[in-house]
């Protein structure tokens, strides 16, 4: 084949793998079998090697790169990496809806109803719709470059699609293990003997803070964005620019919803809880957010959590199992604690095997 047809080639099948890509992981509605993707990927590795002088760092095939590195750089966020405020119960919310309301002098408010997912937040920066850099929280104010780590996240785009996006732009989401991907990974683990994973939280957040990439890449981790951290270019709205990023190439999560007032806030907790068990991945509660940008600065920050959004909890997880035995334990001073043998359940995060019983 000339260089030329090589070329044209290379730049098609790119082309086409980013929006099998997008199908996949951002619609959720694959296009190609599996086998068919994996083919079009080995015919553009092959096209690749033969023709070095197209080579691009974004391309596909160039997700796991780079040696291990030494340790990874700090970076300073531009716009804070912030908390969100708590509520356990109804009241608190219906009284989060109240402040705003009155502080906002207004009768109602729409907001941004999403679940929290229990996952590592992540900054991914864009120049050009390329990925530069992604950074992790660290303390808010600055943490950890892992881009080379986050590039091995099949949901993380490496170049944006379609066209209209800024040519700077910063986008936060969580990175998570999906239960089926952490409970494939612990099943092969504890076969070959190797270490397993303690929960899809820590799964996530020691994945993502591998020093060798290659090793990440072995790690099932999946990405849903859920804000921008500027503004120019973008939407005057939580919502609206969700969709624009939806269009740009990055996962949404589909159970995000606009809901009206704390009552809404209310019935969308209700209706998350209930679907909650049968998600993909852990969240541990609902995120409410005013929707318009305009009110959000307006309302402001309180310390190191915006004014205009909250996390609602969900309780602590309950679980049944089996009680198989009660052992009695005999302390140093002599003391008697009965223990519980449990058939091994996951709850809350962890897998319990024994309670003591006082
Ligand atoms: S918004 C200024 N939305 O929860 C608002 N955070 O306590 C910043 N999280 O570390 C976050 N799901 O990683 C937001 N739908 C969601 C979220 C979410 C999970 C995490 C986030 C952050 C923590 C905030």
């Amino acid at each position: 084949m000339s260089a030329h047809r090589a070329g044209q080639r290379i730049r098609q099948l790119r082309e086409e793998l980013r929006e099998h890509n997008y199908r996949y992981h951002v619609l959720n509605d694959p296009s190609v079998p599996d086998a068919e993707y994996d083919r079009l990927m080995r015919e553009l590795e092959g096209l690749e090697a033969g023709h070095p002088q197209f080579a691009d760092p974004n391309s596909p095939t160039q997700r796991v790169g780079a040696e291990p590195a030494e340790s990874f750089d700090t970076v300073r966020h531009q716009v804070p990496m912030l908390s969100l405020g708590n509520a356990f119960d109804p009241q608190e919310v219906q009284d989060f809806h109240q402040r705003l309301l009155k502080r906002l002098e207004c009768e109602s408010l729409l907001y941004m109803a999403e679940p929290k997912l229990d996952g590592v937040a992540i900054a991914l920066h864009y120049h050009d719709g390329k990925l530069v850099l992604a950074a992790t929280r660290g303390d808010g104010n600055s943490g950890e470059d892992v881009t080379l780590n986050a590039r091995t996240i099949q949901s993380i785009p490496l170049t944006l699609r379609g066209s209209g996006f800024p040519s700077r732009l910063e986008v936060r989401g969580e990175i998570y293990m999906p239960l089926a991907g952490f409970d494939a990974y612990n099943r092969a683990a504890r076969e070959t003997g190797e270490k397993t994973l303690v929960n899809p939280r820590n799964a996530a957040s020691g994945s993502l803070r591998q020093l060798d990439p290659q090793l990440t890449a072995k790690r099932p981790l999946a990405f849903y964005c859920y804000a921008a951290a500027t503004r120019e270019g973008l939407p005057n709205n939580q919502y609206d620019v969700l969709m624009a990023l939806k269009g740009w190439g990055f996962p949404v999560n589909p159970e995000m919803r606009k809901v009206k007032d704390a009552d809404g806030c209310l019935d969308y907790y209700d209706q998350l809880g209930a679907k909650r068990e049968a998600l993909a991945y852990e969240i541990d509660g609902a995120v409410y957010k005013v929707n318009d940008f305009e009110l959000q600065d307006a309302l402001g920050f309180v310390s190191k959590a915006p004014r205009w959004a909250l996390a609602h909890k969900f309780p602590a997880q309950e679980q049944m199992t089996r009680l198989l035995a009660i052992e009695v334990q005999v302390g140093r001073t002599g003391a008697i604690t009965p223990v519980a043998r449990l058939e091994p359940v996951f709850v809350g995060g962890v897998t319990v095997t024994n309670a003591t019983l006082h």
